[in-house]
């Protein structure tokens, strides 16, 4: 929270300070104590703030080792571009949102309630929001656009699809994709891989539907962050897999590409987490190590024949899900894939440290 709210902390804090002085606490010698650890905490904010401008650079690398004729992106050191980054409910013009539309079926839906002694929250979780623009692009060339699929994370017990992330609202305005948050059913109420069948299900709605929005059926990416992209990787990996697909093991649930964002992507190498996954996402007794390798997406990679471009985010700084699993990935996604590899790996570095080694800033 700190790290990515750097200088809306500072924001709420001067307003704080300014409460303060109104009522007269700085006439104590304690308040001034604390103004004085506030301004230092400011300091580390701001080198916080610098710090995160530094990623610009390796997004811009990124996007050209794709199209070599990209030009840098406009600084975010200007009001337009702030308020997007500072603002959390700034929302592009022309949007048009078509919220809660169950993509379960009837029968699902009846399932959902008789599993759960008719918990009516279950069955609302198996919707899903589509976002649009209102009129598209003049430039657009008409067409059914790409469509972006997003999967929102919490340790697969937490978390609703409600956040219309910023990341989403540019791919509209920017991009004129049509963007999509889906809900799933969660644990401890609903074991995995319930998650994994509810994301398929979505997409099995999207395939059969998402043309009469302007979307693409055979252009679906799925984005997840966290536990997300835990699904959205494994939603990949076993698409078409009967196994996960109960009642619509014929549908096709192939996607074509996949973005992970700070991904939960190894259930095996931590055995507090292993511990985590199988008792409290699974509702398994005990640690089963056959049914970690089947669902965890760094064990999969090697046995699935198609895997589609994979595009992986991590913060070097994030102690919560940490990037050496994004960078194991890649490794595994390469190995397999080789001689062509079809994954790339954007690291959001910790550059702090580094402004101290003048022989580094030469570079
Ligand atoms: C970009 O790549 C293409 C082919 O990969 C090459 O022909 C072209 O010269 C490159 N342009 C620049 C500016 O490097
Ligand atoms: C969907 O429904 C929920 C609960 O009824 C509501 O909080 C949410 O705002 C709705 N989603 C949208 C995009 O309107
Ligand atoms: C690698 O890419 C080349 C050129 O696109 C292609 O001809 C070749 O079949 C690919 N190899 C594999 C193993 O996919």
């Amino acid at each position: 929270m700190v790290t990515e709210f750097s200088l809306q902390i500072i924001f709420v804090n001067l307003v704080w300070i300014k409460i303060v002085k109104f009522f007269g606490g700085f006439n104590y010698t304690l308040t001034w104590l604390f103004y004085l650890i506030d301004v230092v905490n400011f300091c580390g904010l701001a080198a916080l703030f610098l710090e995160m401008l530094k990623d610009k650079s390796v997004a811009d690398e990124t996007i050209k080792s794709f199209d070599n004729t990209s030009t840098p992106m406009a600084s975010i050191i200007c009001f337009d571009d702030l308020k997007k980054l500072i603002n959390p409910i700034w929302t592009p013009a022309n949007i048009k949102v078509h919220p809660n539309i169950t993509y379960a079926t009837n029968e699902e839906i009846r399932d959902a309630l008789e599993t759960t002694n008719q918990d009516f929250n279950q069955p609302r979780k198996m919707m899903l929001d589509i976002f649009s623009q209102e009129a598209p692009l003049a430039n657009s060339a008409g067409g059914l656009r790409p469509v972006l699929v997003h999967i929102h994370g919490g340790a697969w017990r937490m978390g609703s699809k409600n956040t219309f992330y910023p990341f989403q609202k540019l791919m509209i305005s920017e991009n004129n994709w049509i963007t999509v948050n889906v809900g799933y059913r969660l644990a401890p109420k609903n074991a995995y891989p319930t998650h994994l069948m509810d994301v398929k299900r979505a997409i099995r709605w999207l395939k059969q539907n998402i043309a009469s929005f302007g979307g693409d059926p055979n252009f679906i990416v799925l984005s997840g962050d966290s536990a997300g992209a835990h699904l959205a990787c494994m939603a990949s990996m076993t698409a078409n897999k009967p196994q996960f697909q109960p009642g619509f093991e014929d549908v096709d649930t192939s996607v074509r590409g996949v973005v992970s964002l700070s991904g939960s992507l190894d259930q095996i190498s931590d055995p507090q987490h292993a511990l985590f996954f199988c008792k409290r996402v699974a509702n398994l007794d005990k640690v089963d190590v056959e049914f970690l390798s089947q669902h965890s997406p760094l064990a999969v990679v090697p046995t699935t024949k198609s895997l589609v471009p994979l595009l992986l985010v991590a913060g070097e700084r994030d102690s919560l899900t940490e990037s050496r699993m994004s960078k194991a990935m890649k490794v595994a996604h390469d190995q397999a894939t080789a001689p062509n590899s079809t994954c790339t790996l954007v690291l959001l570095p910790v550059s702090l440290t580094r402004v101290c080694w003048p022989s580094r800033l030469l570079h």
